[in-house]
């Protein structure tokens, strides 16, 4: 029986390993972390993050062939194959601080794999890492006199938060990155055939080592490329009477451009796009590259503009005063299906609206423990309402900020009747009837399409 250990039992390392064991019920899958609460939360039905369809999958495997553990050395000791799915941020410090990888973690568990290893293992890197990572750890692993051999793959998730089982289940690709070596094809075998139990083999990549890593920075460049492309335009739409969904629509059916992720929104959020844009931009440099570090730190600059053009455009229209105004903010994860709050727009528009000295209600049906605490310094300008009617009571404006489907239904009468007035509503996702908001009596603002109010 092949036994797997995954240190990181985060939003990639759980779901991805869930997967393997359901798929795989003879491979022994242990998952462990230093956090006890996490893995607590995984023993029980009230898993640590919300994922839809993940509980069916884990429930399955649980105590069968998948088990969750804090007990890091010995699910590595008896392990075949490690998987390492640590966080990896930006670094708040030093050399390349906000731009390159913190590596801490990642070595830690490098050493301690090299400490308690009494037989040989792959080591999977999981977590996404700068290109030519993989080298400094076999550095790390092999030092000294160790009579252990590592092989170190490079596995990257390409999984999406809110559709992570499906992206799981159906992946478009599979990679497997390593050394073309005997050993090192030996070893991607080994992880081919594990994927293979449920993956047409045609999807499973094999490449070198560096071309894999350096592969999971580009997939998130390109994506987040796109994001801030369709923004930009978004800007040049209101100021042009061009209607940006329609413009989307128009070039998506080119197949060349194909019609995903071309939503023009109030900026891409979430735990990789921003840090692995940035690492690219740290690579590029380190290599003395310096317009294609240009190029790409652009895709950021340009997510910050139209998180802060949002704002300024809720000011603009609200008489250039939003001071002491209720605001209800409905949706705080940084997109629908997850309850993930990291690098969420919402932050940087609340932090914008509190600057302004607005009264902020949050309400998010799956993110509110995490908006909590992700904004302590603003305690005294925020709160906290479950209930979007309750929210929304009483308040000057009605920002929607992650598109979760519930809002498109909300009896948006009932939101009226309760605001002040002139009521205004601003669609941070395009994805309200405008048209029917604005014969409410709502002055609407959404991304791309301009203004329409009844004020003159
Ligand atoms: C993952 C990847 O690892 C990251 O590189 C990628 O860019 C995004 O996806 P994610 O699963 O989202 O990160 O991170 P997180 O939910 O923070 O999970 C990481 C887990 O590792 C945490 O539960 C943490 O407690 C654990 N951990 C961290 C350890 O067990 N040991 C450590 O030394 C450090
Ligand atoms: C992303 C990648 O898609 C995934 O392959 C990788 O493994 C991790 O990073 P994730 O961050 O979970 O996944 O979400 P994603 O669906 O890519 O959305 C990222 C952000 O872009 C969200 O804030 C989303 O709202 C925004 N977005 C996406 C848009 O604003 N418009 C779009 O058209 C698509």
């Amino acid at each position: 029986m092949t036994k797997i250990c995954c240190i990181g039992a985060g939003y990639v390392g759980g779901p991805t390993m869930a997967m393997i064991a359901k798929q795989c019920p003879d491979v022994q899958v242990n998952v462990v972390d230093i956090n006890e609460n996490r893995i607590a939360a995984w023993q029980t039905d009230e898993l640590p993050i919300y994922e839809p369809g993940l509980l069916e999958v884990v429930q399955e495997a649980r105590g069968r062939n998948l088990f969750f553990s804090t007990d890091v050395d010995q699910g590595i000791r008896d392990a075949d194959i490690v998987f390492v799915s640590v966080n990896t941020p930006t670094k708040t410090f030093g050399e390349g601080a906000g731009c390159a990888s913190d590596l801490q973690y990642w070595e830690l568990c490098a050493r301690r794999i090299k400490e308690v290893s009494t037989s040989d293992k792959i080591i999977v890197e999981k977590s996404t890492l700068p290109v030519r990572t993989a080298e400094a750890m076999e550095r790390v692993l092999h030092a000294g006199d160790n009579p252990v051999h590592f092989e170190v793959l490079s596995n990257p998730e390409f999984l999406a938060e809110g559709t992570a089982i499906d992206d799981l289940h159906n992946p478009d690709r599979v990679l497997i990155g390593g050394h073309e070596t005997e050993t090192g094809r030996k070893a991607i075998q080994t992880l081919v055939e594990i994927y293979a139990t449920w993956i047409p083999r045609e999807r499973i990549l094999t490449t070198n080592l560096w071309s894999s890593e350096l592969s999971k920075l580009t997939a998130n460049a390109f994506l987040a490329q796109r994001v801030s492309s369709i923004n930009a335009i978004s800007a040049l739409c209101e100021a042009t009477e061009a209607d940006v969904a329609e413009v989307a629509h128009a070039i998506g059916t080119d197949s060349r451009i194909g019609p995903k992720f071309l939503k023009a929104s109030i900026g891409f959020g979430g735990s990789c796009f921003k840090k692995d844009i940035l690492n690219l931009v740290y690579l590029c440099e380190t290599y003395g590259l310096k317009e294609p570090a240009e190029y790409w730190r652009q895709v950021v600059v340009m997510n910050e503009y139209q998180e802060k053009r949002f704002v300024t455009t809720m000011l603009h229209s609200m008489f250039n005063t939003i001071a002491n105004k209720r605001i209800a903010v409905l949706g705080f994860a940084f997109k629908a299906d997850t309850g993930d709050t990291r690098e969420s727009p919402a932050i940087k528009v609340c932090r914008e609206l509190a600057a302004e000295h607005a009264t902020i209600v949050v309400s998010d049906p799956e993110a509110m423990e995490n908006a909590k605490l992700e904004m302590p310094e603003l305690a005294d300008r925020i709160g906290f309402e479950e209930d979007p009617y309750k929210a929304a009571e009483g308040a000057h404006a009605v920002a929607v900020l992650t598109d979760w489907k519930l809002y498109k239904e909300l009896d948006f009468r009932r939101i009226y009747d309760g605001m002040q007035k002139p009521a205004f509503l601003f669609d941070g996702r395009n994805m309200l009837d405008h048209d029917a908001l604005f014969e409410m009596g709502f002055e609407v603002y959404s991304i791309g399409k301009g203004y329409k109010t009844h004020l003159k």
